[in-house]
């Protein structure tokens, strides 16, 4: 496949850009039927930019205080996005709520990555409310977005171990291996056409195989 025939994907930042980093790579490495064509963060010096910068990806910055209002900035969002022909968007690590007319312009069209097992620890801070709770397991999630915040249709999900001598720092890191493995995976899905969103369900086509291999297995742990 060229890359003229590749799904068209853009990257919303705010931050470091480590899942940007992993599509990018899942990209070069052809491991995808999608690219990624633009990033754009609303942080001027987000480092996800340069990490755009270094592989000749048009990095974009959408200054909130040029906007009075949501619906203004992410009308300007709409418009790169528009202008650079995106299909997919992916959020990674953007920190801002979307509105609802933004989200209704890409019904579908956009993904969500969050560092929690949802609808478990939605929001901010959730590797240490998952501590807090005294989780088992916990794990990371990429859903279609909704006009709320992490609500949306769950595509994919990973669960990690929660141990004993787990801090914050450690559990994050032991998720956000799987964040970088599952978010290429879901837009590879989704490039193939294999997504099928029916009410909150996300059905996965041409995964019927794997049924014989699922049944009977399950995590107890510790
Ligand atoms: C990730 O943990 C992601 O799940 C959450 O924000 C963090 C972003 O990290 N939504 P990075 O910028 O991709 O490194």
């Amino acid at each position: 496949m060229t890359t003229a025939n590749k799904l068209r994907v853009g990257v919303l930042v705010s931050g470091r850009g480590s899942n940007l980093q992993a599509i990018i790579d899942a990209g070069e490495s052809g491991k995808l039927d999608a690219a990624v064509v633009l990033v754009v963060s609303d942080v001027a010096d987000a480092y996800a930019l340069e990490r755009a910068r270094t592989h000749g990806i048009p990095p974009r910055f959408v200054d909130p205080k040029a906007h009075t209002s949501r619906e203004t900035f992410d009308g300007a969002l709409i418009s790169v996005l528009t202008e650079h022909q995106v299909e997919l968007i992916c959020l990674a690590g953007y920190m801002r709520i979307l509105t609802p007319a933004f989200i209704n312009h890409f019904h579908h069209r956009i993904m969500n990555i969050h560092p929690a097992l949802l609808p478990s620890f939605p929001g901010l801070h959730v590797q240490g409310k998952g501590l807090q709770h005294g989780v088992k397991f916990s794990g990371c999630t990429v859903h279609f977005a909704d006009e709320r915040v992490d609500t949306g249709p769950i595509i994919i999900q990973a669960v990690v171990p929660v141990f004993d001598d787990d801090t914050e720092q450690t559990l994050a890191a032991r998720i956000l291996k799987y964040e970088h493995q599952i978010y290429p995976r879901a837009i590879q899905l989704y490039a193939e056409g294999r997504l099928e969103v029916k009410g909150r369900r996300v059905f996965c086509l041409g995964n019927e195989a794997d049924r014989a291999v699922r049944e009977g297995w399950g995590y107890i742990h510790p």
